[in-house]
């Protein structure tokens, strides 16, 4: 499936210059939803994945229904303050701004294997701070999955050059 055509594009959102993808319209499409979390979930069949790490606040949506579809536990990668329980934190610079995002001490286990997950990858920032985050907690990271890529902000090919997976959908 061609998932373009179901992906906005707003321009100067959030700041002037920026054209930002919005999932939104594909979320709300029953037959584009579903095919995107089936295309993700691919790789990972058979796979031994114990947690899926949604990244705050697309990746959730996608997560959630990747989690459920490999029989996974689900881990929330939120931004800074909206843990209740003792968290350990990443910082990372964004596209346009800085940001924190933190995960609960015991959210994985030792030596678990966790796939994180969210809607776009840019500078590869906040992935690669889950990712960091994740492993400072001994899960063993074996992949990122993306519906969609900015190649040309090079966040994927970071990834990729940690060793890790990089599944995307749209370029
Ligand atoms: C967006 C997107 C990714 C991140 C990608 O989230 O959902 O999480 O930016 O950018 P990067 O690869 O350059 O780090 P955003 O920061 O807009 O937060 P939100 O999901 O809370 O709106
Ligand atoms: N959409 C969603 N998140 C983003 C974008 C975008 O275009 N650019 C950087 N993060």
């Amino acid at each position: 499936m061609d998932f373009k055509p179901y992906i906005r594009t707003i321009p100067d959102y959030p700041k002037k210059g920026i054209q930002f993808r919005d999932v939104t319209t594909l979320f709300g499409n029953p037959r584009a939803f579903r095919a995107a979390v089936d295309a993700l979930v691919q790789p990972y069949a058979g796979v031994r994945i114990d947690k899926i790490a949604g990244i705050e606040a697309r990746g959730f949506i996608l997560g959630g229904a990747v989690a459920h579809q490999l029989s996974t536990g689900f881990v929330p990668v939120r931004k800074k303050g909206k843990l209740p329980y003792k968290t350990i934190h990443e910082e990372y610079d964004l596209e346009y701004g800085k940001d924190q995002v933190e995960i609960h001490v015991d959210a994985v286990k030792p030596g678990e294997h966790v796939v994180v997950v969210d809607d776009l990858i840019a500078t590869g920032g906040t992935a690669f701070a889950a990712i960091k985050l994740l492993e400072r907690a001994g899960a063993k990271v074996v992949g990122c999955l993306f519906v969609i890529d900015l190649p040309e902000l090079g966040g994927a090919d970071k990834i990729r050059a940690l060793g890790k997976e990089v599944t995307t959908l749209v370029e």
